[in-house]
C-alpha cells in the first residue's frame, strides 16, 4: 500500500506527504534535500537521503518498502537559471526521470504522478490554456519538463505504467504553517518578501492574458490554505539534520550539489 514521494522533503511534496498521512496511506520519501528540509516531512515518515539518480537505491527503496506507486515530485524548478545550467536541468529532470522509470519497471512498480509544469506551455497566444493547448517551452526547464511528460507516456505504452502529469502554474500557500516555499526565484515568494520588506513588489512580466486549465491544481484544498499564505516567511526554517529514521541506505547515498 505504499507510496513514495521523491523529494517529499519539499515544498510541494511535503504537502503531497501529509495528505498521504490524512488518508491514511503508508508514504516513504526519497530526497536529496538539495532544495528541502528534512524538517518539512512529518514525524514517523521514513526519509530516505539520496538522489534520484541513483538507480540502486530507487530500486532497494522501492522493494524494502514495498511501493505500490510514486508521486515523483523532485526536480530542479528554477525556470530562469535553468537557461544558465541546462545540463544540470536535464540531468535532475530527465536524467532522473529515466532513472526513476527504470529502477520502477525493475521493482514491478506500475503507477506514477509525475510533477510537471505549466512552462510546457511557454506564453501561449490565447486567453484560455487547456489541456491541449500546443507546447512550446521557453526554456530548458519547460523542455526538461516535457521531455519528462513523453517519458511516463513512452513508458506507458511500452510497459504499461500508468500516469498522470500535473502542470502546474506559481503554487503559493502552505496547508502547514511549518512548510513553504523557500525558493529564491518564484513569484510569491519574491512578492512576500517585498512586503515584508514594506516595498512595494514589482513585476516585469509583459502580459497578463495568461489563465490557467482546471489541471493547473495547487497542492492542497485545505481551508486554512489560503489564510495562512501570508505566514508563510514567519515560520521558521526548520533545523537540520533531524532525528526523523531514515534507511540504512539512505546514509550511504551521496546527495547532488545543492543549486
Ligand atoms: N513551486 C511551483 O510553483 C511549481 C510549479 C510547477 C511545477 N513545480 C514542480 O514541482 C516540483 C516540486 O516543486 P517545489 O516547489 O516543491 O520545489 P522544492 O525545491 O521545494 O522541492 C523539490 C524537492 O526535490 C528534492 N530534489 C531535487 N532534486 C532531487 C534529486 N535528484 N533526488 C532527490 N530529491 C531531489 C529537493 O531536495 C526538494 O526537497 C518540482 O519538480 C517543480 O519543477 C513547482
Amino acid at each position: 500500500m505504499t507510496w513514495l514521494v521523491t523529494g517529499g522533503a519539499g515544498y510541494i511534496g511535503a504537502h503531497v506527504v501529509r495528505s498521504f498521512q490524512e488518508a491514511g496511506v503508508p508514504v516513504v520519501v526519497l530526497d536529496d534535500l538539495s532544495s528541502g528540509f528534512d524538517g518539512f516531512v512529518p514525524e514517523g515518515v521514513v526519509i530516505v537521503r539520496g538522489s534520484i539518480l541513483d538507480g540502486e537505491l530507487v530500486e532497494r527503496t522501492l522493494r524494502e518498502h514495498a511501493v505500490v506507486g510514486v508521486v515523483h515530485v523532485a526536480g530542479y524548478k528554477y525556470a530562469g537559471v535553468s537557461v544558465q545550467r541546462p545540463l544540470h536541468t536535464y540531468e535532475q529532470n530527465v536524467t532522473g526521470t529515466a532513472v526513476l522509470l527504470a529502477a520502477m519497471e525493475r521493482a514491478g512498480v506500475d503507477k506514477i504522478v509525475f510533477s510537471s509544469s505549466a512552462a510546457v506551455f511557454g506564453t501561449p497566444d490565447t486567453d484560455l490554456v487547456v489541456e491541449g493547448t500546443p507546447k512550446s517551452p521557453e526554456s530548458p526547464y519547460g523542455e526538461s519538463k516535457l521531455i519528462g511528460e513523453w517519458l511516463l507516456r513512452d513508458q506507458g505504452v511500452a510497459t504499461g505504467l500508468q500516469h498522470t502529469s500535473l502542470r502546474y502554474f506559481n503554487v503559493v500557500g502552505s496547508g502547514d504553517p511549518g512548510v513553504y516555499d523557500a525558493s529564491p526565484h518564484n513569484l510569491f515568494p519574491l512578492v512576500f518578501d517585498a512586503l515584508l520588506a514594506g516595498r512595494t513588489p514589482a513585476s516585469t512580466a509583459t502580459t497578463t492574458r495568461r489563465r490557467t486549465a482546471p489541471a493547473c491544481a495547487t497542492t492542497s484544498t485545505s481551508p486554512t490554505w489560503r489564510a495562512r499564505t501570508s505566514r508563510r516567511r514567519v515560520a521558521s526554517r526548520p533545523a537540520s539534520p533531524s532525528s526523523r529514521p531514515t534507511t540504512s541506505a539512505a546514509a550511504t547515498a551521496s546527495p547532488c550539489a545543492r543549486s
